[in-house]
């Protein structure tokens, strides 16, 4: 018997993510939303994977346009990040927002700390999810410190004193 909705969303809760928006365009139509389920997924070739609800508009603009990109947040951006969850301002995400297309046809949004630009390369299955599998064409980065997304609220990174890696 598998676990509850419940439980699933505590389990997810606990472990904390940056925040990204991800984008699309088909034709003269753009559409992004936030998203936080994203990582880098192959070194050779590069590959990066988002994980996107069946139904979000933003999961048929990929299907259609075949290219996504992933605009890694900065701390200063999380009103973006809302608004691009936010299903009642879904027809204003892009107003007034500094972005560009990129090679592929993905929006990247200025001011993110990192930017992938990404040609779709594998879509899978996934429950009520589709794992979309993107070959990273470019990439672009910013200076500055990431969104931080935990157990349902947005965080800020601590620097350690000792917290040099392996
Ligand atoms: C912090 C955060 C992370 C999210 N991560 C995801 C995600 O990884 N995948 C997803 O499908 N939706 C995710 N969502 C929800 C979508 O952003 C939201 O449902 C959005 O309105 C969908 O937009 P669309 O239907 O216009 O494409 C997240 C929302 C928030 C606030």
């Amino acid at each position: 018997m598998p676990i509850g909705e419940e439980e699933f969303k505590r389990s997810m809760g606990a472990w904390p993510s940056g925040v990204t928006i991800v984008t699309s365009r088909s034709g003269d139509d753009v559409h992004g939303m936030t998203v936080s389920d994203f990582t880098g997924a192959s070194l050779s070739p590069p590959l990066a994977v988002i994980l996107c609800h069946r139904e979000s508009i933003t999961t048929g603009m990929i299907a259609e346009g075949k290219c996504f990109g992933v605009n890694i947040l900065a701390a200063s951006q999380q009103e973006l990040s809302n608004r691009f969850a936010s299903k009642k301002l879904e027809h204003v995400r892009f107003e007034g927002l500094d972005y560009e297309m990129a090679e592929t046809g993905a929006p990247l949004i200025r001011g993110a700390i990192a930017n992938l630009d990404c040609s779709l390369h594998a879509t899978h299955e996934a429950g009520d999810h589709l794992i979309y599998v993107g070959l990273i064409e470019a990439v672009r980065f910013h200076e500055g410190d990431p969104l931080v997304y935990w157990n349902a609220s947005y965080r800020a990174l601590e620097a350690k004193a000792d917290g040099s890696g392996p």
